[in-house]
């Protein structure tokens, strides 16, 4: 990959063909001093104000920078290797971590060692690597005073506060508003697909675990969807196209939310999986179409809740699970108050913290 000139054209190969690069496209990275400002790589001008139509009066490359006089009188140099990034699109990090598909036979779960200095180190970057292969992590030995659970999302990124508060406390309670904070146990499902947005990580911090039951479950979504995609294609079809009503109903707060079971993205590939069947209301439609979904509805529940696709584990006090609300349905055994007391905190963060962090460590690592 290269820059050319020709006749004050600027030109990106790509070894295999050129293409012409539009003079504004250069004309809004001017980062002199005047134009722009160093310490937050932000403009401290408005390209929307400029015209569009402006030209290249003169142009040369100097060893490892491309020098360009505009013909409304700038002149600026610009790193050739920033303008090779841009179009080599390395700055899709996230997209570039392909999702390892797995399901009961995963093998070993392992837990990974918290300590106070975690959030800026190597060993984040490979976790955080981790999270987006899997859709999930533990870290095990993570203080668990003074609802730790705060600082942990706050040093990864930034508390997703709910009406449920910055975090929630899982434990059996009188009068619960949701099935969550009682002994029963609990199927897959992904959290609050009533929200807009929909949480995207939760966190999940274990207190204390006296009880020989309540043992956490994982599913991944992700090989859930694609085993349907190539198994039952109509299912997945209806599943993908239908958007069905998500509702919490609480003293406080009516929320609603209109989604696919299974979001794909703009091509068509998968973004999320919403799955909560006590919540969900499916709109009317012809008979034959709803027939199709009820049936397509109990096969993605059939999988969901098959031994073949679930984990099942034990959290230990200490132990945090982050796992993406997106990709991975989640759920807990039943358990018996009777045998001692069974406590977890959990919060939300958004892909935005994550993905935050594991751009800012790549940089500090020079990855
Ligand atoms: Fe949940």
């Amino acid at each position: 990959m290269k820059i050319e000139l020709i006749d004050n054209k600027v030109l990106f190969n790509n070894g295999f063909s050129s293409q012409e690069i539009h003079p504004f496209w250069l004309r809004e990275r001017v980062s002199n001093d005047k134009y722009f400002d160093a310490n937050t790589q932000q403009r401290k001008f408005d390209p929307t104000f400029l015209k569009t139509d402006v030209e290249i009066k003169s142009a040369k490359i100097n060893s490892d920078f491309l020098e360009i006089n505009f013909n409304d009188g700038v002149n600026f140099r610009l790193e050739i290797n920033k303008i090779i990034q841009e179009f080599s699109k390395d700055d899709l990090l996230i997209q570039s971590i392909k999702k390892s598909k797995w399901n009961s036979s995963f093998g070993n779960i392992d837990k990974f060692n918290y300590s106070d200095d975690i959030f800026e180190s190597k060993k984040m970057y490979d976790l955080l690597i981790n999270f987006y292969k899997f859709g999930f992590v533990i870290f095990k030995d993570v203080p668990t005073k003074n609802n730790f659970i705060t600082n942990f999302a706050n040093s990864i990124g930034s508390i997703r506060r709910t009406n449920f508060g910055e975090f929630f406390n899982v434990k059996s309670v009188p009068n619960p508003n949701d099935l969550a904070y009682t002994s029963l146990p609990l199927a897959p499902h992904t959290d609050n697909p009533y929200r807009n947005p929909v949480p995207c990580i939760q966190l999940l911090h274990c207190i204390t675990n006296e009880v020989s039951g309540g043992f956490s479950t994982l599913v991944d979504g992700y090989t859930v969807t694609e085993d349907l995609k190539n198994k039952f294609k109509e299912y997945y079809d209806i599943l993908t196209k239908v958007k069905v009503k998500f509702k919490f109903i609480d003293k406080d707060v009516i929320l609603e939310g209109w989604s696919e079971l299974i979001k794909l993205d703009e091509n068509k590939e998968f973004k999320q999986v919403k799955f909560s069947p006590r919540l969900d209301f499916v709109p009317i439609l012809e008979k034959k179409e709803l027939d199709l979904y009820y049936k397509a509805r109990n096969k993605l529940s059939e999988m969901y809740n098959s031994d073949k696709y679930k984990l099942e584990f034990k959290l230990m006090p200490g132990d945090l699970l982050m796992m993406d609300n997106y990709r991975l349905l989640h759920g807990r055994t039943e358990f018996d108050t009777n045998e001692g007391s069974r406590f977890l905190q959990g919060a939300y963060i958004d892909f935005d913290s994550t993905e935050g962090k594991l751009r800012h460590l790549k940089r500090k690592f020079n990855f």
